[in-house]
């Protein structure tokens, strides 16, 4: 049976192409696609008759709307387990001090069940529809992941981790280990036939990969037509490492294994050089924005506004538990802070940073709309999986977000649809999101959300 939503709308088509329907209706099939949107319900009934006979029908309240599911595009998910914990230090004495202890007892299938249920129940709350996990480098463990997003109805790419070198002793595989284990990896998620949830390459980032293994997993990757997810000039200690090692830059050392591509996104990209921004853009490469890990691990400021003129596409990632949040939302508004706090070096003279290379007096600040894109379709993008999802088009799966504005208090005055979502995202959270749809089931469901009756 098909289903009715009617009232506020909301969703983008382009980085700056914000769409909403005041009074709008949207339709959605029994096998959870959309066909009908817009503001003229009777005209989509005389071309849907059949459709119309049998209809459940959702009247939303003035202080809820509908909006597009948030996109994950990086987080680690075993790192869950260490979420706001330990975050006193920089990247590469973060990871050695408390991530790989942590990843090496995702051995245990036990405990990588309790965290894996955990995460995807924390994400979903939070309205994460989309999430590209990170496991750890164990097989048996990454599939326990791939199977919790499928049986909780979250959409997910998944990878296992791959690290060769540059490891400690107790969390390292050998190049064949970690090839046979991908293959073996992406032939489980095939076995596992959900329509949800995909294998994607993964080698943790160009510090720990030997050049062979970064090729093998290039060429894996070319063979299967997967997706490629890592992390790119994040901290600078890293840079000089991974340039010292691959004598050429970070982008290059990826790039001559074949793993820049269409279907890659690389996370952080907080100090890429000119040409290695030209590279990516070449190579179709997106990159996801994590800006509570990039100042929680004192990794710097990425200038987004630089990579989305270079015509980048760039989503939005928690980075759980470089980021202390699981939450996209929490990543949209502190990507907003970020890009006021990028202006505040531009343009204006702070003391004792005196006339900086960086000063661009035309720097003009991210707005919540484009946060929003960034938080929904461009993450769809960013993932090369913006035909299936990311906003209403006709056609796509309806993977949404009911919102009520209203669950902490009234608002004062009846807003307007842009003061509804400014209000959504200034001053919400997950608790705002009182249900959560993916592929047209829902996977999330508050008492409250009484759709205003
Ligand atoms: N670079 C390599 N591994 C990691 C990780 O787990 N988190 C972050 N933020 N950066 C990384
Ligand atoms: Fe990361």
């Amino acid at each position: 049976m098909a289903t009715v939503f009617f009232g506020i709308i909301v969703h983008t088509k382009s980085f700056n192409e914000f769409e909403s329907f005041e009074n709008g209706f949207l339709a959605v099939d029994g096998a959870g696609k959309i066909i009908g949107l817009g503001h003229d319900y009777q005209a989509w009934v005389s071309s849907n008759p059949d459709q119309a006979k049998t209809l459940f029908k959702v009247q939303m309240s003035d202080n809820q709307f509908l909006m597009p599911g948030f996109v994950d595009c990086h987080i680690h998910a075993p790192q869950f387990a260490q979420m706001g914990l330990g975050l006193d230090m920089p990247l590469l004495d973060w990871l050695n001090t408390y991530t790989f202890p942590l990843e090496a007892k995702f051995v245990d299938l036990q405990y990588s069940q309790q965290v894996y249920k955990r995460v995807v129940e924390a994400t979903v709350r939070c309205g994460t529809t989309l999430a590209s996990y990170f496991a750890t480098n164990h097989l048996e463990s990454t599939v326990i992941l791939a199977r919790e997003a499928a049986s909780q109805g979250q959409r997910a790419l998944v990878g296992k981790v791959c690290s060769n070198c540059n490891s400690p002793d107790f969390y390292v595989e050998t190049l064949e280990e970690s090839v046979t284990a991908t293959l073996a990896f992406v032939e489980e998620i095939r076995k596992l036939g959900s329509s949800l949830v995909l294998p994607t390459i993964t080698p943790r980032f160009a510090l720990s990969c030997s050049k062979e293994l970064l090729k093998n997993l290039g060429d894996i990757a070319k063979r299967f037509d997967l997706h490629v997810q890592s992390h790119i000039s994040e901290n600078l200690a890293e840079i000089d490492a991974v340039k010292d090692i691959f004598n050429t830059s970070y982008a290059k050392a990826y790039d001559n294994a074949g793993l820049l591509t269409n279907k890659t996104v690389m996370a952080h990209g907080v100090h890429l050089e000119d040409d290695e921004v030209t590279l990516l853009k070449t190579r179709g490469c997106s990159v996801a924005h994590c800006p509570a890990s990039n100042t929680m691990l004192s990794s710097g400021l990425c200038d987004v506004q630089r990579l989305v003129t270079a015509g980048i596409t760039v989503g939005l990632g928690t980075d759980v538990s470089g980021g202390n949040s699981a939450s996209i939302h929490n990543a949209l508004l502190r990507a907003l802070e970020v890009s006021k706090h990028i202006s505040f070096f531009k343009t204006q003279n702070i003391h004792g940073t005196g006339k900086a290379k960086s000063q661009d007096p035309n720097y003009v600040q991210l707005k919540y709309k484009q946060a929003l894109y960034m938080a929904t379709l461009g993450g769809a993008k960013a993932l090369s999986l913006d035909h299936l999802t990311g906003n209403f088009t006709l056609g796509k799966e309806f993977d949404a977000l009911l919102v009520d504005v209203s669950v902490d208090e009234n608002p004062m005055r009846k807003l307007s649809v842009d003061e509804l979502i400014e209000k959504f995202i200034y001053t919400g959270g997950e608790r705002n999101i009182v249900e959560v749809f993916v592929a047209g089931k829902r996977i999330k469901k508050e008492c409250r959300s009484e759709y205003g009756r």
